[in-house]
């Protein structure tokens, strides 16, 4: 990096994420880099870049959830932006896709998030800002900088707001134990295990409970809601077991197939997921909150050199 006082921040947006690119934009105090995304006739992208970037700091926001053109846009943006001599590029991408396959589980499977990436790097990213990574050691995958936001900033306001009394915290399996942890360490409050065992991914073979819930208002804790199979399972077991209600805190949603209408009719009082990933549809019982005003201020303080994690609340 050099020259910082001149190098202008400039913040573009993949197609997926441009309705929180434009949020970060307006919190950050700029307006959104002009950029469009052509389509060949057989589909292949090709987005354009419709201002000077030279010599400037380029952020461009892409969540990686399906489909994988998301991610495919996100590479070209991030090779035009070296090739229009961008001073130092960023990949902001607020939902990591491809995080869940991040070890050789069973013989013969790809190692995806290092695959991606690798992806990211060999395109010209050099560094990448993303939150609540899957498991927080993919961050060893990449051999840039890697800014790791953390969706309690914006959970444990919330929190403070509902004013909860007999609270504890719950991990829906083994997996989400430390995020659930962390929490209770917060609030000073218990944490109980929901112990999952699947059979294949989206398939959930059992769960068993370790700890007491009765009479609490359970928090559950994870990091994706995909079928929402998971939480919804949890929620019940857990009300079964003398919960007074349950809520879930859970930072993407990925909310494949009839995941929404899963939450609806499930024993969840409410779900309150970050807008990494847009919603398609509007649910009573979803809150999402922004993640521009964190992602934004992490761009002005790794811009102006500044702490990220000074950012964070412990
Ligand atoms: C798994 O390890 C993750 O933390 C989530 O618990 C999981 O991806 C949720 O999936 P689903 O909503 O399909 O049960």
């Amino acid at each position: 990096m050099s020259s910082e006082i001149e190098s202008k921040v400039k913040i573009f947006a993949g197609t997926a994420s441009e309705y929180l690119a434009k949020e970060i934009a307006l919190e950050y105090g700029v307006d959104l880099g002009l950029a469009k995304l052509y389509r060949f006739n057989d589909g292949e992208m090709q987005p354009v870049i419709n201002e000077s970037i030279r010599g400037d700091y380029f952020f461009v926001v892409q969540s990686t959830f399906a489909p994988a053109d998301n991610l495919m846009e996100l590479l070209l943006m991030i090779d035009s932006a070296r090739r229009a001599s961008a001073e130092y590029i960023t990949a902001v991408v607020p939902y990591f896709g491809y995080a869940r396959q991040d070890r050789k589980d069973k013989p013969r499977v790809s190692i995806a998030s290092k695959m991606v990436a690798n992806l990211l790097t060999a395109a010209g990213a050099d560094r990448v800002m993303t939150m609540d990574l899957h498991a927080p050691q993919i961050q060893g995958f990449f051999d840039i900088p890697v800014d790791h936001l953390e969706s309690n900033t914006i959970f444990i306001p919330y929190l403070k707001e509902l004013n909860l009394h007999d609270m504890t915290f719950a991990s829906p399996d083994v997996g989400s134990t430390n995020r659930a942890r962390i929490l209770a360490q917060h609030f000073e409050k218990e944490m109980v295990i929901v112990d999952k065992h699947r059979k294949r991914p989206g398939e959930i073979a059992g769960m068993t409970l370790i700890g007491d819930v009765k009479g609490r208002n359970v928090i559950l804790v994870d990091d994706i809601i995909d079928t929402a199979t998971t939480l919804c399972n949890a929620a019940s077991l857990l009300i079964d077991k003398g919960a007074k209600s349950v809520r879930a805190m859970c930072t993407h949603p990925v909310l494949s197939g009839n995941a929404i209408e899963k939450i609806d009719n499930s024993k969840l009082t409410e779900l309150v997921v970050c807008n990494t990933i847009p919603l398609r549809q509007l649910s009573p019982k979803i809150k999402v909150l922004s993640v521009a005003p964190l992602f934004a201020s992490a761009i002005r303080n790794m811009h102006e050199h500044k702490s990220i994690s000074s950012l964070f609340i412990n």
